[in-house]
């Protein structure tokens, strides 16, 4: 199956349920219990929703969107954050039976429930992580979003006048039982070093919101209060390094991000935190889906890379977002106007006080689609 043109998804659409419907035999479970329409079901587990809002607000959808438009029946559960509801759920899923699998991987819950539906001649899709024993694994280039991070490093200690090499700067990563969370590290590190950086503190990762507030916290104490930069692997982790800095009066430290949240959005009108790091998820949704049809039809994948493991692996292009371009998220519908440029944020230079987000949103030309 060709690549380039999600055309070629949309033309699939139409005949993709005709297709799904002659695939008997990738069904999970015996013939007594699915058969044939098993094979038409798509199963997907969501690892949590607090690591951040993307899973819930736009996985989901676009997911059950693009998959249900492909002609299968779609069943999309979330672990919450709980590595025995992961299998729970997936033990109904192939209960009940699936043509296909996509799986976000939660601490490493993903790779038994490969092993039990490979054994069952179900294909299975690593969606977003990467685990062992995927027979795809559908993301964006991971590594790219890391440099793009670093680069968001850099950019904020330019636009301070601090060089790279004289920076403080402090990391903080993601969960490390995320397989992403080394690639983002090393395409951050890869830049961030070539220019000089070296870590001033480097707490264990975490993808949560308190634990990097409490994390960063303890660092900047370690550090007497002086930080220059802070590489934060999400907009969740920048999140909770951002309410450390307003506490403290620290305005203008270089911050990155990733997943382009309303609330770092917001931080990075406010001056707050320097970029994000925007995926559209509907093109790796879309990816998946297409990945997921081909697997089914017997057709080939293409696919952009190879994992260490060996896993074919299909790359999505993130995108850098500055100030200046919050708009194309707004206008891309992937972070509400409403709730992007509503409400007030502690202003830069003097943290007591609020500004209107409306205001920033018209200094930065963000517009009501
Ligand atoms: C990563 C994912 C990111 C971010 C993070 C926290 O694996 O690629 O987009 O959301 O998990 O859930």
């Amino acid at each position: 199956m060709k690549k380039s043109s999600l055309l070629a998804v949309a033309a699939l659409s139409g005949t993709a349920a005709l297709l799904l419907a002659g695939c008997a035999g990738n069904g999970g479970g015996d013939s007594t219990d699915g058969g044939d329409a098993a094979s038409t079901r798509a199963c997907v587990i969501l690892p949590d929703a607090a690591s951040s809002p993307r899973w819930e607000n736009f996985d989901r959808k676009y997911l059950e969107d693009g998959l249900t438009a492909a002609g299968f029946e779609v069943d999309i559960q979330n672990a919450q954050g709980d590595v025995n509801k992961f299998s729970t759920i997936a033990d109904q899923q192939l209960t009940q039976g699936c043509g296909v699998m996509l799986l976000v991987d939660y601490q490493g819950a993903a790779e038994a429930v490969a092993a039990k539906a490979s054994a069952e001649g179900i294909p299975v899709i690593a969606y977003d992580r990467p685990f062992a024993g995927a027979d795809y694994y559908v993301s964006f280039d991971n590594v790219e979003v890391g440099r793009l991070q670093g680069q968001t490093v850099l950019d904020g200690l330019e636009a301070k006048g601090v060089a790279p090499a004289d920076a403080v700067v402090v990391y903080i990563g993601g969960d490390p039982t995320d397989g992403n969370a080394a690639m983002f590290h090393d395409g951050a590190v890869e830049v961030m070093e070539a220019a000089g950086i070296t870590p001033a503190a480097e707490p264990p990762g975490a993808w949560d919101q308190a634990k990097s507030q409490t994390n960063f916290e303890q660092a900047l104490t370690s550090l007497n209060g002086k930080v220059d930069g802070v590489w934060a692997a999400n907009d969740t982790n920048a999140a909770g390094v951002i309410k450390v800095l307003q506490d403290n009066n620290l305005g203008g430290v270089a911050v990155s991000g990733q997943d382009a949240n309303v609330a770092g959005l917001q931080n990075i009108l406010g001056g707050w935190q320097t970029a994000t790091v925007y995926k559209p998820v509907k093109l790796e949704a879309e990816a998946a889906v297409k990945v997921a049809v081909a697997l089914l039809s017997g057709e080939d994948v293409q696919t952009d890379a190879t994992l260490d493991d060996g896993t074919p692996y299909v790359q999505v292009t993130p995108v850098l977002v500055g100030p200046d371009e919050v708009n194309d998220v707004v206008s891309a519908g992937d972070a509400p106007f409403d709730e992007v440029c509503t409400g007030t944020i502690p202003d830069l230079t003097n943290p007591d006080t609020q500004v209107e987000l409306a205001t920033l949103c018209e200094a930065h030309g963000v517009v009501e689609p």
